[in-house]
């Protein structure tokens, strides 16, 4: 994740623990990207990174082993791991709710055939899902 990503999780720390027992959720390792030094949250397993997302691949694929590796965001994050063509799926889920003004979710101009919409999940009656396969086939563009 990106730094303000995980800032927010910092901040609310309280309320991430009230609601799931634990200031960091997560038992996985995770690296977070930033330029600064930020604070660590106590028991977290967390790799600081900074510049090229390709370098940081290269040690989360050793820590996943057969696993999948999620990008959690923000979007630019994830484009760069679309940009060095690290991006096999991308997980999309929409709220019942619209926002007048806000950043881009995955800020890369991505045409079909690139993306193929491979599975779409209603979640109750607020959220659907939608996964999209990426292929490597075709060229990248970036906007
Ligand atoms: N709903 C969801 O599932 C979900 C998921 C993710 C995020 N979010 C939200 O979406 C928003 C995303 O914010 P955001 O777009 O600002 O994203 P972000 O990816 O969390 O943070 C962006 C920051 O990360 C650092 N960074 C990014 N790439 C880097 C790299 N290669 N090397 C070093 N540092 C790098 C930079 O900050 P510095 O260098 O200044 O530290 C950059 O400004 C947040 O409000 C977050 O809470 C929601």
């Amino acid at each position: 994740m990106g730094s303000s990503t995980y800032e927010w999780m910092v901040r609310n720390a309280d309320q991430v623990a009230k609601e799931t027992g634990s200031p960091w959720p997560y038992n996985k390792p995770a690296w977070v990207f930033s330029s600064r030094k930020l604070p660590m949250i106590d028991g977290a397993d967390i790799h600081f990174s900074n510049g090229d997302v390709r370098k940081a691949h290269e040690a989360m694929k050793v820590a996943a082993k057969d696993k999948n590796i999620w990008i959690v965001g923000g979007g630019d994050l994830a484009g760069q791991f679309y940009d060095a063509g690290l991006l096999d799926e991308l997980i999309i889920q929409v709220g019942s709710a619209t926002l007048a003004k806000g950043k881009p979710l995955f800020p890369r101009r991505v045409l079909s055939p690139t993306l193929c919409l491979i599975s779409v999940q209603q979640m109750g009656v607020g959220m659907a899902e939608l996964r999209y396969e990426v292929s490597k086939s075709s060229e990248h563009e970036s906007a």
